[in-house]
């Protein structure tokens, strides 16, 4: 039985077994108190092994970090901190956790240290946390689409384009690395290679999402993406997770509608179903704050933070009004801003922080941004000068979202990708989507690990994933 469930019972003199992994042990006089944790919950199962019940050999091997069935009578806790406990009958040693040689010892590790050990760090309760949240946002990004009548459409992860045209890619190749085929012209021949084409892994699903809303409607991704950008930010990993919904019929407005309702609808599952862990979570974050200098401290709590983000509309503006606002700011014009403010500059995170931080306090979705910062794909404004487009910004995060209404006319999107040099050949079957049965439609990347950072209140984007993929980093 879990440990979460037996922690649910009402105490009858019943026999159970707890199985979990030793978080502490605490010898009083003649009573030996362990503290075993499986996963299923931020709380321990506390088991209570009086003197003599247990082979003195044996209870010696239970030390933080062995794994161990604890089994015994299930009854009312003395203790505070729990309602019930175990009296112990007998232990079985899984596997052994040498105290010489354990890395998490019972203190407070920093969470670098904790990601050079990113194999056991889940056995803390900071990551175990942060893990169970992630799997319930998981949930909650599928329970979303599925009540809304979205189709969850499996994109592919090796493929030839480019979507985003940035250039990022990570190469899929069997080539040898020495002397591979090379062409007449002194070029590698990917004729050669595996697929008879250069491939690469995705950097985003949705030009195939696009293909599947041109046919069910509304669809959406939720996969692995890959990024080869060198950015060693708190922001940014080599491998993340993006939920992309696409969504036949759909404008920018609806966009916007549907990415506020969503994330909103993320944020209230998780608040209502890991209360526990949040509320752990939320007190680690109030034990880093108070490091940070007063005007850095935070006002509100995890919590609050949370629930004033689903509580509230997102502010809407478009770049325009955005880059006026900064002009008119102080921090702008006392100089403040490490990089310059103008029209068609691409916002850095200093003043996206601003914007949402200082200014408006609350998530911000700032729209139609200049064509020449953005992706071919975005649907062209009247103006001629702006696209579709819009970015979803919060709170200690920044971007958090990026979307668009698409181009949907065949020969302007042929100019835009000719203009922008991506080679026909290569996205001939999403031009011919604007040939046969074209239409409006409208879709948005959300990166799944900003919203677990978000929601779990941490600051580096590396501990919200279990096997972090960045800069000269991909153990594990
Ligand atoms: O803004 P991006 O690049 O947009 C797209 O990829 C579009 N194709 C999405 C769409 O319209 N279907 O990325 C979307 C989101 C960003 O807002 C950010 O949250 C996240 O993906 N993201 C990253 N997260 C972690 N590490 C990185 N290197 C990321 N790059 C983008
Ligand atoms: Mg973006």
């Amino acid at each position: 039985m879990q440990i979460k469930e037996i922690l649910s019972l009402s105490p009858s003199n019943q026999t159970i077994t707890a199985k979990g992994w030793v978080r502490t042990k605490r010898v009083s006089s003649n009573v030996a108190f362990v503290a075993l944790n499986d996963g299923s919950t931020i709380h321990n199962i506390q088991g209570v092994i009086a003197d003599g019940t247990v082979a003195e050999e044996t209870l010696r091997l239970v030390t933080t970090g062995a794994c161990i069935a604890l089994t015994g009578i299930l009854i009312p806790s003395q203790g505070q901190g729990q309602s019930v406990e175990i009296q112990v009958t007998d232990i079985q040693v899984y596997g052994t956790a040498d105290p010489e040689k354990y890395p998490l010892q019972p203190k407070k590790h920093s969470l670098e240290f904790l990601r050079e050990i990113a194999h056991l760090r889940p056995r803390t309760n900071t990551f175990s946390a942060i893990l169970r949240v992630r799997h319930a946002l998981a949930f909650a990004v599928h329970s979303y689409f599925n009540d809304k009548g979205f189709f969850y459409l499996h994109t592919p992860i090796i493929t030839g384009s480019d979507a985003e045209g940035a250039g990022e890619m990570f190469r899929v190749t069997t080539l040898p690395t020495t002397n591979p085929p090379m062409t007449e012209d002194g070029k590698v021949d990917f004729k050669e290679d595996f697929f008879g084409k250069e491939t690469n892994l995705t950097v985003s699903g949705q030009l195939e999402g696009e293909l599947g809303a041109m046919a069910l409607s509304k669809v959406y991704t939720f996969g692995p993406t890959f990024r080869a950008e060198n950015s060693n930010t708190t922001r940014h990993l080599a491998e993340f997770w993006m939920i992309e919904p696409e969504v036949a019929f759909n404008e920018l407005e609806d966009n916007m509608n549907l990415a506020e309702d969503f994330t909103k609808y993320c944020i209230k599952y998780a608040l209502d179903h890991c209360a526990d862990d949040i509320a752990f979570l939320e007190k680690r974050l109030l034990e880093e704050e108070k490091n940070k200098k007063k005007e850095e401290q935070s006002e509100l709590s995890l919590t609050e933070k949370l629930r004033f983000v689903t509580e509230n509309d997102f502010e809407r503006l478009t770049y325009t009004e955005a880059i006026n606002i900064l002009l008119q700011s102080k921090t702008h014009k006392q100089g403040k801003f490490q990089y310059p403010v103008e029209w068609g500059i691409d916002l850095q995170s200093e003043h996206e922080r601003w914007l949402v931080e200082k200014h408006f306090k609350k998530p911000v979705i700032l729209t139609n941004y200049p064509k020449d910062i953005k992706a071919f794909y975005m649907k062209l404004d009247e103006d001629g000068k702006t696209v579709r487009a819009m970015d979803v910004l919060f709170p200690g995060i920044g971007e958090i979202i990026g979307g668009s209404q698409r181009e949907d006319d065949y020969a302007k999107l042929l100019q835009r990708t000719k203009d922008v040099g991506i080679e026909e050949e290569s996205i001939w079957w999403y031009l011919e989507t604007r040939q046969f049965g074209s239409a409006p439609h409208a879709g948005f990347g959300l990166g799944f690990e900003r919203l677990v950072l978000f929601v779990t209140g941490m600051s580096n984007i590396r501990d919200v994933i279990p096997f972090p993929r960045t800069p000269k980093s991909a153990e594990f």
